[in-house]
């Protein structure tokens, strides 16, 4: 299994690294099988699994099952699980004990949290206390009704000023990587040479030093908009449509089941049967 050590040599060797959400026991197994560095559980689960509109009604509990089940599909990969909306905004000592159940009861390796100045004593105090920080800036989800909707963030100087300067304070504050959502292309890689911890993004660009997706985007299974920055490698979803419709035709038309998928009794026991 990588290690926070070991994202940080890939950067310094310039080795991309590769990260994938993964919500459950199977896209997790394939994931680890196919080489994946690192696994996101995503709060994106609650859109693309749960079928909510945003990121914002998933819980804790959520984000302990989907955990609980990644960890069993890929007990040899580092994961890295979402702390959910509203879970480090009130006292440390509330963040705490939500980072802590995500490490000792679902088996994360670290957390990751949305934002900048706002969150920055939250990282330095999870850090101090052990547990390793992704932080996320750009668009975060998390803030959509703040944000008003999903776009590009800091296309301006001041804006990606700012962002450049979290970036720095989230890297001071001891996260071990930092995740960067829909931002032009050119303050990635400002902000990829300034730091020294692994940036990693999404919808931002090829020069960061890694790159994230969501699994269903990447495999294209359920996701009705798939944005801009997303390459769609598979259409499982017609592959799965297509099986289920042939197999509604199957059992109306009595194709199925076949006599390779049905069992006997033995003609003794038959006969028996009607005395
Ligand atoms: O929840 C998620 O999938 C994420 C990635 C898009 C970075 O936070
Ligand atoms: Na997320």
């Amino acid at each position: 299994m990588k290690t926070t050590a070991d994202f940080k040599k890939m950067k310094e060797s310039r080795e991309t690294i590769a990260m994938l959400t993964a919500y459950d026991y199977p896209s997790a197994k394939i994931s680890e099988g196919a080489g994946i560095d690192l696994i996101l559980v995503g709060d994106s689960v609650g859109m693309v699994a749960l079928g909510y509109d945003s990121t914002v009604p998933v819980t804790m509990d959520d984000m302990v099952i989907h955990t609980k089940a990644v960890k069993r599909g890929a007990p040899n990969t580092f994961i890295v699980t979402d702390l959910p909306f509203l879970t480090y905004h009130s006292s440390f000592n509330e963040t705490l004990s939500h980072a802590g159940r995500l490490l000792q009861e679902a088996g994360a390796h670290a957390v990751k949290l949305e934002g900048g100045a706002d969150v920055i004593m939250h990282i330095q105090k999870l850090t101090a206390a052990g547990i390793p920080v992704m932080g996320h800036l750009g668009l975060t989800p998390q803030s959509v009704g703040v944000l008003g909707g999903y776009k590009v963030q800091a296309r301006e100087s001041e804006s990606a000023n700012l962002l450049l300067k979290e970036a720095k304070a989230i890297e001071l504050a001891g996260a071990f990587s930092l995740v960067l959502e829909c931002v032009p292309q050119q303050l990635t890689e400002i902000v990829s040479k300034e730091l020294s911890i692994p940036v990693i993004g999404i919808g931002a660009g090829g020069s960061a030093d890694g790159q994230v997706l969501v699994y269903h985007d990447v495999i294209g299974y359920g996701s009705e908009h798939v944005p801009k920055f997303v390459k769609q490698y598979a259409n499982i979803g017609e592959t799965i449509n297509e099986a289920i419709q042939t197999y509604v035709a199957d059992v109306k038309g009595q194709q199925f089941p076949e006599q390779k998928h049905s069992f006997n009794m033995k003609e003794e026991q038959l006969a028996g049967m009607y005395g």
